[in-house]
């Protein structure tokens, strides 16, 4: 068994194996544009006699999303809103830790609000942005 670092070249490959595992299956294309070395991604491959398995990860909390954030609220407050609304998961603690950095305040419980399918239904925070009081 051989355990190698992926690049775009190992493309066709992962599609290889990744096809055999999903029914809707990324393309050679797909890993390729993963693959490009610029959006924090990285995988691994494990061969044998043939492509036996692989593994792709992006790395987030590069400021992408505080950047988008901060760009929406701005265009908001320009536009005269006051306050601003949001959803998200209670168990992503992730995006809640970025909106609390953000201002946001938990204002309240949906619950059942996103259907997981067969995992069930989770409840959403409901956050509030007060934008009298100007950027944070
Ligand atoms: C949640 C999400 C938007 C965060 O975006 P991101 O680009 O990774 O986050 P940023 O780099 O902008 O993080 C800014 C701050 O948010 C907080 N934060 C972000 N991700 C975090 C995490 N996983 N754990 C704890 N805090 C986190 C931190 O305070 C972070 O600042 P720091 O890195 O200086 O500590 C991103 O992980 C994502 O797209 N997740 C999948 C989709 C999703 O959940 N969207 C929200 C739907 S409501």
């Amino acid at each position: 068994m051989e355990l190698t670092a992926a690049t775009a070249a190992d493309a066709p490959d992962m599609a290889a194996v990744h096809a055999q595992a999903f029914d809707k299956p990324w393309d050679e294309a797909d890993f390729d544009a993963l693959l490009d070395g610029g959006s924090g991604v990285f995988g691994f491959v494990v061969r044998g006699e043939d492509p036996a398995g692989v593994l792709v990860c992006r790395t987030r909390r590069r400021g992408v999303g505080q950047a988008l954030m901060t760009a929406a609220l701005g265009v908001a407050r320009q536009a005269g809103a006051q306050a601003v609304f949001l959803e998200v998961d209670v168990g992503n603690s992730g995006a809640v830790a970025l909106y609390e950095r953000l201002g946001f305040h938990r204002a309240g419980l949906r619950r059942g609000y996103y259907d997981r399918g067969a995992a069930g239904r989770a409840d959403a925070l409901v956050m509030r942005l007060d934008l009298t009081s100007g950027p944070d």
